[in-house]
């Protein structure tokens, strides 16, 4: 690790904005002034100047029914002329929308008159497929064009999309297809990951047949694939469409219908604390505009001049928000890259920055720390002069790794916004203003204009200064809609706590200039790399696999992904002989990769006579987390049998 960045002291180190960047600064204390006098009003001007409204909108907010809001609801707009047709007919057709990267060295740069020239004709082609306002599509693709393509000709067609990340299993895209209801999947051949093709379409297909207890899949009625990896792929005729067929067959025009504001966009899955994943829904006018809103002011975005890289995948909101609807519906230019950070060679982000004139970079603390693991003298081969903002999003970026991010990435010059947010929240909700706040390390720092926070203690009062849990206490446009297929589980999991204020799942502090601290989540829900994942999940993984008869995961700090997977099983007294000839760790990582995918894969795997229980046989995953980070022991006196711990604590084999 760099010293010199070490030597820093840090938690005091304020920095504010440099008089020229404030100066032109897109965002202006007015935005907290405007917001503060009149919040509702606030978001109906930002709705009204960021979008095209096909149906101008008469009401802002009906918060009449908690905890379901409706934004411009009497409004009516199509998400995908927001994004594409509007900004060709101002004349902007020629902007480059997308210089795509694919890990190959292969590149791509599409334009908005392109791009939506190919949305028009995969609306057509999900159109003769059948595919209608209110349905579900699919989407299961590598970081390649036509993933955006695919999402904005659903949206175009007023259907919701639920996009698959391409690092899950068969069974999580089959329990994800089956519960949306999905009538099509939409995927390639394989992808480029680590220097070879990772094949998609197996996982499709093996997802659409009889698994386990469960018969044929049976509302998907087709499969529309993408020939990128050109690897040899399985083929169901009738089933399995070509997409460059298809396209190519498409009629060219698409006349884009209005829709109304709170028709369903996307279900995005996302980890609970029960081994079910949650598809959280969004809707289209108020999410749209948050989303339009936060990457035009929180990355002080000029889409003449920037170019702009998010480095999240479609799979996760943050490809969602800020790789799909922000930046288009800010008619931004913006960077897309297939592959992963090290392939062919370590500096390869560094080299696409340097090739694209990067002006702002949006990644995960995870990546920042392992870039500072391998050292600055990679990304100091490369020209990144053109940077002139850092963001950075998923976890708690420790002051070091931030520090480390202006100072040799953003050579000492760069705002960096550390942004809070979730999946359920949309859009971004806490982070500094890059122009008008001073910028403290470690810090998400305050809610944005139009947003209202707060950190109260177990009984909901306010804390003022100190730790305590985030709630939001107002709805917010892009807030989540609900939970697909389940709204007792909605109302149960964000609202049954702390009444209409929603309940975020974090901890908080504020500190004594009024500044929130994220730290970590207070629920069973781990997050690694910036990715969250469930205990419970995983649990039940473990305990799928004939060996294990009790496993208890937890989430242990670790130096570069935040948090890591650790598990505890017990194997079962008839399989002892069978597993003490295996390397159980390495099976039972290997089934938990097959099972969900390779990123809910354990660290590490302690096999254990004993798990730690209080006396009503709730696992005590404090006493676990101790021993997974090596600590000291804490509190056992609530144990049933205070003795486990010092037997697990001898016996841990892994
Ligand atoms: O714990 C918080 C953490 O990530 C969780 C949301 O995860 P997900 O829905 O997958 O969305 C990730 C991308 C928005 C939160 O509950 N989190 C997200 N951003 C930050 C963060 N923790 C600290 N600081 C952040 N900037």
């Amino acid at each position: 690790m760099d010293s010199q960045v070490e030597q820093t002291p840090h938690e005091k180190h304020v920095f504010p904005p440099s008089p020229e960047f404030r100066d032109a600064a897109v965002a202006g204390p007015d935005l907290y002034a405007a917001a503060s006098t009149d919040r509702v009003g606030f978001w109906a001007d930002q709705a009204r100047e960021l979008l095209h409204w096909h149906t101008p909108f008469s009401r802002t907010l009906d918060w009449t029914n908690p905890p379901v809001a409706k934004w411009f609801d009497d409004g009516e707009l199509n998400v995908a002329y927001n994004c594409l047709d509007r900004h060709v007919e101002s004349g902007n057709g020629e902007r480059i929308a997308l210089y795509w990267e694919g890990e190959p060295g292969d590149s791509r740069a599409i334009t908005y008159a392109e791009l939506t020239a190919d949305v028009k004709r995969a609306a057509n082609v999900l159109t003769e497929l059948g595919v209608e306002a209110g349905d579900r599509v699919a989407i299961y693709l590598p970081m390649i064009p036509e993933a955006i393509v695919a999402m904005l000709a659903v949206a175009r067609l007023g259907a919701a999309h639920s996009v698959v990340f391409g690092g899950f299993s068969a069974d999580s895209l089959r329990a994800r297809i089956d519960d949306a209801g999905a009538k099509l999947v939409i995927t390639a051949d394989g992808g480029w990951r680590k220097g070879k093709v990772s094949a998609l379409k197996p996982a499709v297909d093996a997802a659409l047949e009889p698994r386990g207890d469960l018969p044929a899949q049976d509302t998907v009625t087709n499969v529309l694939v993408v020939r990128r990896g050109e690897n040899e792929v399985g083929w169901v005729e009738g089933r399995d469409i070509w997409w460059h067929d298809a396209m190519a067959a498409a009629e060219p025009e698409h006349q884009p219908l209005a829709f109304p504001a709170e028709n369903p966009l996307f279900i995005l899955y996302t980890s609970g604390t029960t081994g079910k994943p949650k598809g959280i829904l969004h809707t289209s006018g108020g999410y749209l505009t948050q989303v339009a809103f936060t990457h035009r002011n929180v990355f002080d975005l000029r889409p003449e001049s920037d170019v702009y890289w998010c480095t999240a995948d479609v799979g996760w909101v943050t490809g969602h928000s800020y790789v799909a609807y922000g930046p288009l519906a800010n008619g931004a230019t913006q960077v897309l890259y297939e592959g992963t950070p090290d392939t062919p060679h370590s500096g390869r982000w560094w080299e696409i920055i340097e090739k694209y004139r990067v002006t702002i970079l949006y990644t995960a603390p995870t990546a920042i720390r392992s870039f500072m693991k391998l050292g600055r003298q990679i990304p100091e081969r490369f020209d990144l002069s053109s940077l002139r903002l850092l963001g950075s999003v998923g976890e708690p970026i420790n002051p070091e790794a931030w520090l480390w991010y202006r100072h040799v990435i953003g050579a000492d010059r760069t705002p960096i916004v550390d942004t809070w947010w979730q999946t359920e929240t949309g859009a971004i909700m806490i982070s500094a203003l890059p122009g008008v706040t001073e910028a403290k390390p470690g810090s998400a720092q305050v809610p944005l204009p139009g947003i209202s926070v707060d950190v109260v203690d177990d009984a909901g009062t306010s804390v003022g200064q100190g730790d305590g849990l985030l709630v939001v206490t107002e709805p917010w446009p892009s807030m989540l809609r609900g939970i697909w297929g389940d709204e007792e589980r909605f109302r149960e999991t964000y609202w049954s706590t702390f009444g209409d204020r929603y309940f975020a799942g974090d901890g908080a502090r504020i500190d004594e200039d009024g500044d929130i601290w994220l730290l970590g989540r207070v629920d069973d829900v781990m997050n690694v790399s910036g990715h969250r994942l469930s205990t419970a999940e995983i649990e039940s993984a473990l305990v799928a696999h004939h060996f294990t008869a009790e496993a208890a995961v937890v989430g242990a700090s670790d130096d570069t992904t935040g948090q890591a997977v650790v598990a505890f099983v017990i194997i079962k007294e008839s399989q002892k002989a069978d597993a003490e000839a295996t390397d159980v760790a390495a099976e039972l990582r290997s089934h938990v990769a097959k099972q969900i995918g390779a990123i809910a894969r354990p660290r590490d795997i302690y096999v254990v006579a004993e798990l730690p229980k209080t006396r009503s046989g709730k696992i005590m995953r404090r006493l676990l987390r101790d021993l997974a980070e090596g600590r000291e022991i804490g509190d056992t006196t609530t144990l049933a049998d205070t003795q486990v711990m010092r037997i697990i604590g001898d016996k841990v084999v892994r």
